[in-house]
């Protein structure tokens, strides 16, 4: 079985001619045979320059929440950009959008950004604005985007590097970093109850922000274990750190309110981006009005040429509005859940070790363990060559995983029964072929 791939091919070899790995993203590079040129979507399908159609559930790492292409958001984009796509003002668009997102996540103040790097460099600014402290803790295996801060220990580290569980090293992810960088972070093992414990009682005065995604985003979708996120709360709370949720991959996708509502508990601020424009390029950064409060004292830089443009903020309106009135997530959850089960049905039928990790929205599999991952290096445990070779069975198949486990499936509301069905039915097919 092989796809007619001689056109995407032939683009792809012009694309290599001048732009490095012919991707405007390392993430999107997946050798010479298997980099995809797409030409177009509609709904939870992709069509590639060869017209090979693929169920989709990347879903552009995440953003895709209602379909591709969907009418609703690409009618309401084209009709308010006749009208102009940038003032150096603020537009009737951008108060519309704060207060959807105000009203749906309960932040009190809420900035726009265009993407998740902007919205997460941000927040952790106004958090060392906010409490005079340079240093802050993430966790192993979370990407909270490109800048250099951030670009340690992320779920590109590889296996083996990170020292052991008492004494975490830091892994540079990326050429070009300066040296002092790597002083301001601090990396832990996630769901580790003793070493958060540990580093943030002896390190609390250096602390300004615990940045957290509430859901291993990057990571397999491995779950908080009980009691985590409220551990976190209650630390930040009793040092005076400032909680950041970076919600850019669960934000508008596990609950209207996000993780914050599906987990019942808040941050002092939230970064969201990916779903909250279904595709089109915006964020936002909210959170408590004390907190976010130091931006309007002047205290703090924010802004940028392009936050609150109208394209951005137009598909922003769009989807947040259908979020509010159709039952987005409910439907989502419901297929996500007949999606999970089927895979967990077939892989425990053709007798593969696996634990299916993650929520129904955003889920993933990992091949070769029996119990529960609790965070990055058990994930590492795993077998992700016989992953990534069952998710190439599946695509050919017309089905399109990310060929690493440690992104999610991805569903959208487009992702009907049917889309469902099929779906299982070549996954069944694809075990087959590589057991
Ligand atoms: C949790 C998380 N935060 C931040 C980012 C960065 O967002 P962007 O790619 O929009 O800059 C990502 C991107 O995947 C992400 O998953």
């Amino acid at each position: 079985m092989s796809r007619d791939l001689t056109k995407t091919r032939a683009l792809y070899e012009r694309a290599r001619r001048l732009i490095p790995y012919g991707v405007n993203s390392n993430f999107r590079y997946w050798g010479e045979e298997d980099t995809l040129v797409i030409e177009r979507g509609e709904g939870a399908i992709i069509w590639d320059a060869d017209g090979n159609r693929y169920i989709d559930y990347r879903l552009g790492f995440g953003p895709i929440i209602l379909g591709h292409a969907y009418p609703p958001v690409v009618e309401r984009v084209a009709k308010e950009i006749r009208g102009g796509t940038l003032f150096a003002w603020t537009t009737p668009l951008e108060i519309e959008v704060a207060e959807r997102i105000a009203r749906m996540t309960g932040v009190e103040k809420v900035r726009l950004a265009n993407s998740g790097t902007e919205a997460t460099m941000h927040a952790l600014r106004i958090a060392r604005a906010y409490t005079g402290r340079e240093r802050f803790i993430k966790f192993e295996g979370q990407y909270h985007g490109m800048y250099d801060y951030v670009l340690f220990s992320t779920a590109s580290t590889p296996a083996g590097s990170m020292g052991s569980r008492h004494n975490p090293i830091n892994v540079q992810t990326s050429s070009g970093i300066p040296a002092g960088i790597r002083q301001y972070v601090i990396n832990l093992p996630f769901n580790d109850f003793e070493r958060l414990e540990e580093t943030v009682t002896a390190r609390w005065h250096e602390l300004a922000a615990i940045m957290v995604e509430p859901v291993l985003g990057n990571a397999a979708g491995i779950l908080p274990r009980p009691g985590w996120l409220e551990k976190l709360r209650e630390l930040c709370d009793r040092y005076g750190i400032v909680l950041i949720f970076d919600e850019v991959k669960t934000g508008f996708r596990l609950a209207r309110g996000g993780a914050q509502e599906y987990f019942g508990l808040r941050a002092d601020l939230v970064t969201y981006a990916k779903a909250l424009g279904n595709g089109f390029p915006v964020a936002a950064i909210g959170g408590r009005a004390e907190v976010m409060g130091i931006v309007e004292e002047g205290g703090v830089a924010h802004g940028g040429t392009y936050t609150g443009n109208v394209v951005g903020t137009a598909a922003a309106a769009a989807t947040l509005e259908v979020l509010e009135t159709e039952l987005v997530i409910e439907t989502i959850f419901q297929h996500g859940q007949q999606l999970m089960t089927g895979i967990d049905e077939i892989l425990n039928r053709a007798s593969i070790p696996h634990y299916v990790t993650g929520l129904p929205p955003m889920f993933s599999f990992i091949l070769g363990v029996e119990e529960e991952p609790v965070d990055f290096r058990d994930y590492i445990a795993g077998d992700g060559r016989l992953y990534e070779r069952l998710a190439m069975a599946l695509i050919e198949r017309g089905v399109l995983p990310d060929s690493d486990g440690r992104e999610p499936w991805f569903l959208s509301y487009s992702h009907d029964e049917r889309i469902v069905a099929d779906t299982l039915t070549a996954f069944e097919e694809a075990v087959r072929e590589v057991k």
